[in-house]
């Protein structure tokens, strides 16, 4: 069999970017590679998100890009996963006459079946079944797959919360969780292959086996702490309604659990956080930060915000600027309310016009960048670990000698830091991705900070 060439095309969230890995391991036996140019591709993966229009429209052109090669090259295959598959299913195949393949959520076992199908047959084929509980053919990472310091690891699938404005649930289902043996194996074969550090994946971190009976989201994240040879854990998201004084505990003693929190809050306003099935108040949400701050003083807080939700007065907005002047947030992600197929928010009638949106938007993220700004300014002076990530630039200041290479990284609270290695005779051995190094910090800039090595102070 001769080599053929997979590119993929991933959007949305970093549970597509594991996803999107999988697709490539399980499509390795059919001899295709992973390959970063189009042009030279065989079989093209659009890796889909339906969260907002925004990302859906984002497919769409992608596969109008597409339509060319797909003249110039009529053996080319194009598929389409992820969560517009799942919603659209073979509606998408009238919309994109060209377009061989869709594959739901679930259906990324049988992918590899399918593809020798269209190859043998020519023919066109929909997958958007969805199964209960948890299908472990689709995890895990081989340990010698990757070349790189960090990586996600996904341990439950799905969501049960149902919030009103949320596509979720529908395009990824039920909750389900998979079991610690499963997730400690794909850990220690990752750390086995050079990774230092995992991001664990689920949409309610908080709710990871319950249904199932298995052990607490705590009690996990203990048993993954005596991986040896793992430097750091994160996880991402929590619920607020669920985070428990269990897990807030976790950070009294963080050890490689890192010192940062994404905490959705999504509305500062409690009448608002009722339309949309948050099942938490503003002041349980204030009570829970309170307590982790007291747990865990310098830990880094971080949350979504969603802007003109249908009914959201310009009160309820300013309740939600409020909230944010408040907490004093880290770093935030704020988007624009947008109506998804079939969730409930979108019959609701009292919708927020598109400019009082965009306004409410620039203004919510011109005052968060306000204290983006304190918290980065507020490590200037200090030393902080930092796991290397890799080069994030070659800067070459005049001739080859002067030849600075930079090199970035984040601290234990999520933040970027880019430092340079200016000596590269002196520093070359000492400062390489996976390590782990002291990183004095000298400045801030809006998203990320710079500093130099300790090795050189
Ligand atoms: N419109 C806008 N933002 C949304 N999110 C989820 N659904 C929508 C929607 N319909 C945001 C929420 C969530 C993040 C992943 O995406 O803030 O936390
Ligand atoms: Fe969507 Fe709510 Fe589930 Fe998050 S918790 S995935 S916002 S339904």
């Amino acid at each position: 069999m001769s080599t053929k060439y997979l590119y993929i095309n991933t959007i949305g969230c970093q549970m597509n970017v594991y996803d999107s890995e999988q697709i490539e391991r399980r499509l390795e036996p059919l001899e295709y590679k992973p390959t970063s140019s189009i042009e030279k591709a065989d079989l093209i993966i659009a890796n889909t998100c339906a969260i907002r229009e925004k990302a859906e429209q984002k497919v769409f052109s992608f596969l109008g890009r597409v339509a060319d090669l797909k003249r110039k090259k009529p053996d080319l295959i194009l598929g389409v996963g992820g969560c517009v598959a799942q919603q659209e299913g073979s509606r998408m195949l009238q919309r994109v006459p060209y377009l061989d393949l869709v594959f739901g959520t679930h259906a990324i076992s049988r992918l590899p079946a399918m593809i020798e199908r269209i190859e043998a047959k020519k023919c066109r084929i929909v997958d958007v079944g969805m199964h209960e509980g948890i299908d472990e053919s689709v995890f895990g990472i081989d340990a010698d797959y990757t070349s790189r310091v960090t990586s996600f690891v996904t341990i439950m699938q799905g969501c049960d919360n149902f919030c009103t404005y949320c596509v979720v649930p529908f395009v990824r289902g039920r909750e389900a969780s998979r079991t610690p043996e499963e997730i400690l194996n794909e850990i220690r074969g990752l750390v086995a292959s050079g990774i230092k550090e995992v991001t664990l994946l689920g949409q309610n971190v908080n709710s990871f086996g319950k249904k199932e009976g298995l052990c607490s989201f705590p009690e996990l994240l203990s048993l993954i702490n005596r991986i040896d040879g793992l430097l750091r854990i994160r996880f991402t998201t929590s619920h607020p309604k669920d985070l428990s004084d269990e897990l807030i505990n976790s950070f009294k003693s963080p050890d490689k659990l890192c010192r940062h929190i994404h905490l959705p809050v999504q509305s500062g306003s409690d009448r608002v956080l009722k339309r949309m099935n948050r099942k938490y108040s503003r002041d349980h949400y204030l009570s829970r930060l309170d307590k982790l701050r007291k747990a865990c003083p310098d830990i880094a807080i971080s949350s979504d915000f969603i802007v003109g939700f249908p009914g959201e007065t310009s009160e309820d907005f300013k309740e939600t600027l409020g909230l944010i002047k408040t907490v004093q947030y880290d770093d935030i992600f704020a988007f624009k309310y947008s109506d998804r197929p079939n969730v409930p928010s979108a019959h609701f009638r009292d919708k927020v016009s598109e400019q009082d949106k965009k306004d409410r938007l620039i203004e919510l993220l011109k005052l968060q960048e306000y204290y983006t700004e304190k918290s980065n300014n507020a490590l200037v002076g200090s030393v902080e670990p930092v796991l290397v990530e890799g080069l994030s630039k070659r800067q070459s200041g005049g001739g080859r000698e002067n030849i600075n290479i930079q090199w970035s990284g984040r601290t234990s609270t999520n933040k970027i830091v880019n430092f340079i290695q200016s000596d590269k005779s002196r520093f070359c051995k000492e400062i390489f991705p996976g390590r782990m190094i002291d990183i004095k910090i000298e400045k801030a800039l809006s998203h990320s900070l710079r500093g130099t090595s300790d090795l050189s102070v």
